[in-house]
C-alpha cells in the first residue's frame, strides 16, 4: 500500500486541496491500493498552539509516507510566515528534498500568450536545485539600522549538490526519451560557482553522450523561452534561477491555476504541491482554481509508481480547458467545488 501524508494547510490550500481528495478518493475506488492521512498543520494551529511541524512529525512522514501533498501554507495573521517556513522549507532541508520539479507543458494553444505556438512548442520540465544555492540562508548583517549596514547573501553550491541535481536531470531525459539537456548559469560573471556548474555539467554529460548539452547564461535563457520555447526539453538550474525559471515557464502554459510541482529524492518520500500560495481572500469563496492541485496529485501519483493515472488526470484536464469548463482565471464560470466534481466525472 501506498501512503500518503496530507496537508492542507491555510487559505486557498484548504479550498483547492478538498478537491484534491476528491480525485484521490476517485482513483481509490478504482482498487488502486492507496491511503492517507490528513494532518492540520498551518496557521490556525500555530495560532492556538504556537506549533509549526514538529520535528518527530517529520520523521513520520519521512519513515512511514511515500509522499506528501500540501495545498499552500501562508496567512497574513501569521506576517513573518513562520509556520510556513518551518513547514515547507524544514521539510525541503529535513527530508533532503533536492529536486524540485516543474513541468511546463502547454495543454491548450488558447492558454499560451506567446503568438503562433503549438502543443508542441512548449512542452519541457525544469529541475531547479532544491537545497543550496543563494536560498541555503548563509550570510549575515552587520551594523545593523545604521548608515553603515551590511548584508551578505552567500550563494552555496557543493559538487555533491551540483552534481546530483544535473544527474537527475539526465537521467529524467534519458528515461522520458528527451534528447536535450540545458543548463543555465551565470558563469560569465559569477566566476566560482559558475566554474563549478559548467565542469559538473560536461563531465556528468560525457556519461550521457546520445544527449545533446546545451547552454545558455540565465538572461540569454530567459529571452529565449519567450522566443523559441520549442529548443526547450529539459532545463537544469539552481536554486534561484530555476525560482524565476519556473515562473515564466507557468505563464507560458497557462498561469499559477495550471502549475503543479513536486520536491524530490528520489527513492525517498517527497513532496507535492501547486506552485500558488494560499491567496487568502479567496479562502471558502468557491473561486478558487483547483486545477494546478489536481495535476499535482497526477504528479505525485505518478512518483509513487501510478503513471497511468497522471495521464489520465492530465487528459481530463486538457478537455476541461478545450470545453471551458473552467475557473473564473482561466476565463470561464466554474467554482471550485464543480471544477473538482468535473473532473471527478471524467475519470470514472
Ligand atoms: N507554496 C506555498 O505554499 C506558497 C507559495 C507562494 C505564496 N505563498 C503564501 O501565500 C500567501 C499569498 O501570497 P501571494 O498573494 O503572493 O500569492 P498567491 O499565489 O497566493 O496569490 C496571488 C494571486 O494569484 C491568484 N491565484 C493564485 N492561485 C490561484 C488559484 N488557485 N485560483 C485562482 N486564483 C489564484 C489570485 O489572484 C491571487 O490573489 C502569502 O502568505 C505567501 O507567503 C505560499
Amino acid at each position: 500500500m501506498k501512503k500518503i501524508a496530507v496537508i492542507p494547510g491555510d487559505g486557498i490550500g484548504i479550498d483547492v486541496t478538498d478537491e484534491a481528495l476528491k480525485i484521490l478518493r476517485t482513483v481509490k475506488e478504482t482498487g488502486l491500493d492507496i491511503h492517507w492521512d490528513v494532518f492540520d498543520y498551518g496557521a490556525e494551529k500555530y495560532l492556538a498552539t504556537g506549533v509549526t511541524l514538529p520535528d518527530e512529525e517529520v520523521e513520520n512522514f519521512r519513515d512511514n509516507y511515500d509522499a506528501i501533498f500540501i495545498g499552500a501554507v501562508g496567512d497574513p495573521r501569521v506576517p513573518d510566515m513562520k509556520h510556513g517556513k518551518d513547514i515547507l522549507l524544514g521539510l525541503r532541508f529535513k527530508l533532503d528534498l533536492f529536486v524540485n520539479f516543474r513541468p511546463v507543458k502547454l495543454l491548450d494553444e488558447k492558454l499560451c500568450p506567446l503568438k503562433n505556438k503549438t502543443l508542441a512548442d512548449i512542452d519541457f520540465v525544469v529541475f531547479r536545485e532544491n537545497t543550496e544555492g543563494l536560498y541555503a540562508g548563509t550570510g549575515g548583517i552587520l551594523k545593523q539600522g545604521t548608515p553603515d549596514e551590511v548584508a551578505i547573501q552567500t550563494s552555496i553550491n557543493t559538487r555533491k549538490g551540483v552534481e546530483r541535481i544535473i544527474r537527475y536531470a539526465f537521467e529524467y531525459a534519458k528515461a522520458h526519451g528527451r534528447n536535450r539537456v540545458t543548463m543555465s548559469d551565470k558563469s560569465n560573471a559569477m566566476r566560482f560557482e559558475g566554474d563549478l556548474w559548467q565542469r559538473t555539467f560536461y563531465e556528468v554529460g560525457e556519461e550521457y553522450p546520445e544527449i545533446e548539452k546545451q547552454h545558455w547564461y540565465i538572461d540569454a535563457l530567459l529571452m529565449q523561452m519567450v522566443k523559441r520555447p520549442e529548443q526547450f526539453e529539459v532545463i537544469v538550474t539552481c536554486n534561484m534561477f530555476g525560482d524565476i525559471v519556473t515562473d515564466v515557464g507557468a505563464q507560458l502554459s497557462g498561469g499559477m491555476g495550471l502549475a503543479g510541482s513536486g520536491n524530490i529524492h528520489p527513492g525517498r518520500t517527497s513532496l507535492f504541491e501547486p506552485v500558488h500560495g494560499s491567496a487568502p481572500k479567496y479562502h471558502r469563496k468557491d473561486v478558487a482554481n483547483p486545477l494546478a492541485a489536481i495535476l499535482t496529485v497526477g504528479m505525485m501519483l505518478e512518483y509513487i509508481g501510478f503513471p497511468q493515472w497522471n495521464a489520465r488526470i492530465e487528459n481530463a484536464v486538457i478537455q476541461a480547458v478545450k470545453t471551458n469548463n473552467v475557473p473564473r482565471d482561466l476565463g470561464g464560470e466554474l467554482g471550485t467545488k464543480a471544477m473538482g466534481n468535473w473532473i471527478v466525472s471524467k475519470l470514472v
